[in-house]
């Protein structure tokens, strides 16, 4: 069988793959070939490691239907045709578990810099505008002792509720699609209406998948119904918010910062207004982005196409 690895992955996931007896066809490169070139390597290969977030629609699955496993390199799953995929007979699967800590780490890194107007704040001494401590200049907001909103208290989000309430003795409340009985008990999380979270979160956190039902979920109504003084965070999928919405109601002062690793579109384009707003921190989608991390995830997602190579079921099989 053959294997195509779209775009570099650690060498030690590279050499597991090479000694497994795998024809690798791999792009040593960060740059995903062109579409059309990237479609032709998959039509001659059996199994696809779909490094990054290359967009797998029914186009691509009815024109790559040789192939018996497609592994993501994420956990969310909605840049792919689940459906086109089922239809031709290709299993997919996804990396849970494993970037959950990070992830939420990087929500936990948004959530202080914005509280903090740290990129602003940063830049100033770049730009060499360092005033000589200004006593009311660019105020932050206190973190301890507020309390933290977790939209969708999955694997992401409780490891976010962890670190919050150890650190800062944040009071948890959370709104899911189902109660969550362990962070309820663990945390003493408390399970409100969309509403209720809302209104009485300091801190909102979005950890959930994007679905047709939280695509736009916060939205100018949503914004308007939150503290003025509350800080919004996403590093879910940038389309669970309404970007025009978000520059909004900031400038209305309907909720007072944000702190943001997903946008819509990616990448941000430089002129956008949130980056210059000074209680406002943007990241390129970097959740996941560490060694170690990134290299479990290729890990993951390579044991996955052996399962198929061996004809096992992926560990992580999706949909
Ligand atoms: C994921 O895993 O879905 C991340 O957003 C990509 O790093």
């Amino acid at each position: 069988m053959k294997i195509y690895i779209s775009r570099k992955i650690p060498s030690e996931v590279l050499l597991h793959i090479g000694q497994s007896g795998l024809e690798v066809h791999y792009n040593d490169s960060e740059t995903l070939p062109e579409r059309s070139v990237f479609i032709r390597n998959c039509q001659q290969a059996d199994l696809l490691l779909n490094v990054g977030m290359a967009q797998l629609d029914a186009g691509f699955m009815e024109a790559c239907s040789n192939l018996k496993g497609i592994a993501l390199t994420s956990v969310g799953y909605d840049h792919v045709d689940l459906e086109a995929a089922a239809r031709n007979g290709i299993p997919v699967s996804n990396t849970p578990g494993v970037l959950s800590r990070t992830t939420a780490e990087t929500a936990f890194l948004l959530m202080l810099a914005t509280s903090r107007k740290a990129f602003f704040r940063a830049g100033e001494v770049q730009r060499g505008e360092w005033k000589k401590f200004g006593f009311l200049h660019e105020l932050g907001i206190e973190i301890s002792g507020k309390t933290l909103g977790i939209f969708g208290l999955g694997r992401i989000g409780i490891e976010m509720a962890r670190m919050s309430r150890a650190a800062f003795g944040m009071d948890i409340i959370y709104h899911n699609r189902s109660r969550n009985l362990q962070g309820e008990k663990e945390l003493r999380a408390v399970y409100v209406s969309f509403e209720e979270l809302l209104e009485r979160s300091d801190v909102l956190s979005v950890h959930t998948n994007l679905t047709p039902e939280t695509r736009y979920m916060f939205n100018r109504n949503s914004f308007a119904r939150m503290k003025p003084t509350a800080i919004f965070i996403n590093t879910a999928r940038g389309k669970v918010h309404r970007e025009p919405d978000l520059i909004r109601a900031l400038k209305d002062g309907l909720i007072w910062g944000a702190g943001l690793d997903v946008t819509d579109p990616e990448p941000m384009q430089p002129d956008n207004p949130l980056l210059q707003m000074p209680n406002v921190c943007v990241l390129p989608h970097i959740g996941s982005a560490t060694i170690e991390t990134r290299t479990a995830m290729a890990q993951m997602a390579a044991d996955n196409l052996l399962a198929v190579y061996r004809g096992e079921k992926m560990p992580q099989e999706v949909g």
